[in-house]
């Protein structure tokens, strides 16, 4: 029988700035899903990344099923109205729409999913990242999944050998899901020319070419192409099964060692270094850096193990070191070139208004005819 693996997030609001849900928060949404999703529910876990409330699941009944959308759309409305209870900043922010409509894809909150043939064992790694956008995973999926200089099981495991296939989406497409299947190493360099502009084109699955099976899942909303305007970063959740036919977790994990620049950051309008960090971390310099959590688990008959806690490992902490003073760095070029994202990424925030008024104030001057001519 088929397992579900959902993970649908939201940040409802939270305490000091966008920083991290409160406790009473946290309780209420976990004390709904505990109480609601009896019926359904296999397991489940809640968990936080800086200001996102994290709702991952186990269930047998498939992808975007309207019961299993509608009770962490229920958990998040509860959770809204503690949030409004304590005066919480940003109160039910992610949730943009009045009603549910079957399925919260387009609502506001993000969804990852996966229908899975569990295995006998099946280790999976649940990823959460805060103030960054999807594209954020692009690097260090194509460094886990393409190429054996990050992943040696390319070269090792005679399964991994025969490739992955890569499942990219146009997320600037709103009018539906535009996507491409491209397979590595065969289209690698095809592969590699969408990923290098991680604001358009996002890895949505990536699936083994040896098995068939679904080997990662990342959740691509893009919350301006909802509401229209800035309502902050989409914050993307992300499930990766690992070991055997798939990368084993040390291979999946080694690429965030980089500390890559993501877009977001303060307002959501920067390029910063994704730091990676323990689960329920909060946010603090600059809005930021942009964070990432990473919790490790075994699933056995629907029902979870404990979680453990990747980037929580003492390794980690230089990393943090480095990204932290990449963050300075980057930092001290204020909103300058490279600092700052591009127009296309800001044009849902003020500064088109201020660009227009610019606009009309322009003139053309008049060309100089030198008097001897
Ligand atoms: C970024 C983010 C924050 C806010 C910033 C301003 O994703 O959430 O950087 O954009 O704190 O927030 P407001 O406009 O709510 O005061
Ligand atoms: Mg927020
Ligand atoms: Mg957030």
């Amino acid at each position: 029988m088929k397992l579900t693996l959902s993970v649908i997030k939201a940040d409802i609001g939270s305490i000091g700035g966008h920083v991290a849900p409160s406790r009473r928060l946290l309780e209420t949404v976990e004390a709904y899903i505990h109480k609601n999703g009896i019926n359904f529910l296999i397991d489940y876990n809640i968990s936080h990344t800086g200001d996102d409330v994290a709702i991952l699941m186990t269930h047998r009944r498939g992808e975007g099923n309207e019961d299993v959308h509608n009770l962490a759309w229920n958990a998040f409305l509860e959770g809204t109205a503690v949030a409004k209870q304590q005066g919480l900043y940003g109160a039910g922010q992610d949730l943009l729409k009045d009603s549910f409509s079957g399925n919260v894809k387009g609502m506001g909150p993000a969804v990852a999913e996966m229908e899975i043939e569990e295995r006998p064992n099946e280790p999976f790694l649940f990823f959460a990242a805060d103030k960054t956008d999807p594209g954020a995973y692009n690097l260090p999926l194509y460094l886990a999944f393409a190429d054996p200089m990050n992943t040696p099981g390319l070269l090792l495991s005679p399964h991994m050998s025969q490739g992955f296939k890569f499942v990219i989406m146009d997320v600037n497409f709103t009018e539906g899901d535009r996507v491409i299947e491209l397979n590595a190493p065969e289209q690698l360099y095809d592969i590699a020319a969408l990923l290098r502009d991680p604001e358009r084109f996002v890895v949505e699955s990536i699936w083994s070419r040896a098995s068939g099976e679904q080997a990662v899942a990342v959740a691509t909303t893009r919350l301006h192409n909802i509401a229209g305007k800035y309502t902050g970063k989409d914050d993307p959740v992300m499930l990766v099964r690992v070991q055997m036919n798939f990368p084993a977790t040390g291979e999946v994990l080694t690429p965030y060692a980089i500390g890559h620049f993501v877009a977001g950051g303060m307002r959501g309008s920067h390029q910063m270094p994704l730091m990676p960090v323990a689960v329920n971390t909060g946010i603090s310099y600059f809005d930021g850096p942009p964070i990432v959590s990473c919790a490790g688990y075994c699933v056995h008959n629907g029902m979870l193990t404990e979680r453990v806690d990747n980037f929580a490992q003492p390794f980690w902490n230089e990393v943090r070191d480095h990204v932290a003073r990449k963050s300075i760095e980057m930092r001290r070029q204020g909103f300058f070139g490279a600092a700052m994202l591009p127009m296309s990424e800001l044009e849902y925030t003020g500064i088109v208004e201020k660009l227009e008024v610019l606009e009309k104030q322009f003139v053309v001057r008049p060309a100089l005819v030198p008097e001897h001519a």
